[in-house]
C-alpha cells in the first residue's frame, strides 16, 4: 500500500493523530505528510501512557526512521514550526527528519491580527476560528498576495511581496479596524531573521513524494480538519479555509489522485465540533454533558470545550461519498460505554420531508433535524479490549450498524487513546 490518505470524516478531532501513529508504527512507513492547514490542528498521541500533541507538524516525527514532511498545500507559520520542534524534541531526541515545501504558504506575523479583527468585527455571526491566521493565510494565497517559503531567500522579492500584501491590510486595519498600520520593515526582518534554520529543512517536496512512490516507498498522508470543515464540501461558510477532503491531499503535496491506494476516514463512535456553525445531533442535556466529560472533549489546539451529540451516519455517507473511503476507523466507542439505549442518526427531517443525503442547501441543513434509530447499549468497560470479539454483543452490533449505515467498511475500531487501545475489524 504505498500511498494512504486518513482523514476527518466530522468536525475535527476524531483521532487522526492516533490513527496515523497507528499506521506508522504497524506498517512500515517511509513519509508522514501534512497536505493541508496549519497549526489550527491538534493532533493527540498517546505513547505508552506519554501524551504529545503536535499542531503543525505531521504526526510521523515522533517515529524515528520515518519523514516527516510538510506539503504545499500547507500555511506555515515559521515560529511555530521551530517552538514545536523544539518542545517535541526535549521530550524525544531522536525525532525523525523534517522537510518542508518550498511552494507551502507563510503565516505572516499580520494574518493572525487580522483573523482575530475580523471576527471581533462579525459580532454574534463569528466563525470562532481559531485566531492562528488560517483564513488570512489562504485569502492571500488565492488573491495572489501571499508569500511562499521560498521567498524567504530573496530578500528584495520577499521584500516587494510584504509590501504589496500590506498595502491594502494597512489602510483596513488603520480606517476600518482601528489598528496600527504594519511596517513592512519590521516584517521582513522577522521572516529573514528564521531563513538560516529554516533553509536547510526546505525541498521540492512534490518530487521527493513522487520519486519516494517510484521506488514503491510508503507515504502516509496525514489529513487536518476534516470534511466538514472542508472549504468546498463541508457547512460553508463554518469551515476553515483549507481543502480538508480528500481531493486536497492530491493538490496540497503535488502527487496525482491515481497514486492513491487507500483513503481511511477517521470518525467517532459520536460526534464533536468546535468553534460556530450547524450541528444537527447535537445536545444540550444531560447526555451531551456526560459525552463531553466521558470523552474529555477539550479542544488540543485552543483549550475551548468541544459541543457533544450523537453519531450522524448521514454525515458519514457524506464523508464516505466525497472522500471516496476505502475505509472508517471508529474511535472512541469507549466512550458510549454505560447507556442503555444509544440514539443514533439515520437521517434528516426537514421541513416535514425525511432526507437520507446531506441536504443541497444551508438553509436546509440549519433547519435539519435528526431522525433517530435507538440502538441497544452496554455497561461494560471496553477500554482493555484487544478484538472485535473481545466486545460485548450489543457493541459489536452498534460497529456493524455504523458499518452498514455509512456503506464504507470499518477497518479498526479505538476503545482508548493509547497506541494498543485498538481493535482491528478488517484488516
Ligand atoms: P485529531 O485532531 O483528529 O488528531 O484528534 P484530537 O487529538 O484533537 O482529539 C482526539 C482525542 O481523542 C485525543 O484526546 C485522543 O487522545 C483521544 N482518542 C483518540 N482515539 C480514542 C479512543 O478510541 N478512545 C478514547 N477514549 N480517546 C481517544
Ligand atoms: P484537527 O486537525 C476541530 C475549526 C475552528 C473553527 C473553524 C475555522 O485537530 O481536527 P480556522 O482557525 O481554521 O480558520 O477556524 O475550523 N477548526 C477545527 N476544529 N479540529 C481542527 O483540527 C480544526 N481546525 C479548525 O474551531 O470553527
Ligand atoms: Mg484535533
Amino acid at each position: 500500500m504505498p500511498a494512504i490518505v486518513i482523514l476527518g470524516a466530522q468536525w475535527g478531532d476524531e483521532g487522526k493523530g492516533k490513527a496515523t501513529d497507528l499506521l506508522a508504527t504497524t506498517e512500515t512507513i517511509d513519509y508522514v505528510v501534512r497536505t493541508s492547514g496549519g497549526h489550527n490542528a491538534g493532533h493527540t498521541i498517546v505513547i505508552d501512557g506519554e501524551k504529545f500533541a503536535t499542531h503543525l507538524l505531521p504526526t510521523g516525527i515522533l517515529t524515528p526512521g520515518c519523514t516527516a514532511v510538510i506539503g504545499n498545500g500547507v500555511v506555515v507559520s515559521v515560529p511555530q514550526l521551530f517552538k514545536e520542534l523544539d518542545a517535541l524534541r526535549e521530550r524525544r531526541p531522536e525525532l525523525g527528519e523534517l522537510v518542508v515545501s518550498a511552494s507551502a504558504h507563510v503565516i505572516a506575523p499580520y494574518h493572525p491580527t487580522i483573523d482575530k479583527v475580523t471576527e471581533r468585527f462579525l459580532g454574534n455571526n463569528k466563525l470562532g476560528t481559531t485566531g492562528r491566521g488560517i483564513g488570512p493565510a489562504y485569502g492571500d494565497k488565492v488573491n495572489r498576495l501571499g508569500l511562499r517559503v521560498a521567498d524567504l531567500f530573496d530578500e528584495k522579492i520577499l521584500a516587494e511581496k510584504v509590501e504589496a500584501s500590506l498595502e491594502v491590510k494597512n489602510q483596513l486595519l488603520a480606517k476600518v479596524y482601528n489598528r496600527r498600520a504594519v511596517e513592512v520593515d519590521a516584517v521582513v526582518e522577522e521572516l529573514l531573521s528564521y531563513v538560516d534554520r529554516l533553509r536547510p529543512l526546505v525541498a521540492d517536496t512534490s518530487l521527493m513524494l513522487n520519486q519516494a512512490l517510484d521506488r514503491g516507498e510508503t507515504v502516509l498522508f496525514e489529513g487536518a480538519q476534516a470534511t466538514m470543515l472542508d472549504v468546498d464540501h463541508g457547512t460553508y461558510p463554518f469551515v476553515t479555509s483549507s481543502s480538508a477532503i480528500a481531493g486536497g491531499v492530491c493538490t496540497g503535496a503535488g502527487v496525482g489522485p491515481t497514486r492513491i491506494d487507500r483513503v481511511i476516514g477517521v470518525i467517532k463512535a459520536y460526534t464533536t465540533r468546535v468553534g460556530s456553525g450547524p450541528f444537527p445531533t447535537e445536545l444540550f442535556d444531560a447526555d451531551g454533558e456526560k459525552l463531553w466529560k466521558v470523552g474529555g472533549e477539550v479542544g488540543v489546539s485552543t483549550g475551548r470545550d468541544r459541543r457533544c451529540g450523537w453519531y450522524d451516519a448521514v454525515i458519514a455517507r457524506y464523508a464516505s461519498r466525497v472522500n471516496g473511503l476505502t475505509d472508517l476507523f471508529l474511535t472512541k466507542l469507549d466512550v458510549l460505554s454505560s447507556w442503555e439505549k444509544v440514539p443514533v442518526c439515520v437521517a434528516y427531517e426537514i421541513d416535514g420531508v425525511r432526507h437520507d443525503e446531506m441536504p443541497m442547501t444551508q438553509t436546509e441543513f440549519h433547519h435539519a433535524k435528526p431522525v433517530y434509530e435507538l440502538l441497544d447499549g452496554w455497561w461494560e468497560d471496553i477500554s482493555g479490549c484487544r478484538s472485535f470479539a473481545d466486545l460485548p454483543v450489543n457493541a459489536q452490533r452498534y460497529v456493524q450498524a455504523c458499518e452498514e449505515m455509512s456503506g464504507t467498511r470499518i477497518w479498526g475500531v479505538g476503545v482508548g487513546p493509547g497506541r494498543e487501545q485498538t481493535l482491528v475489524v478488517h484488516d
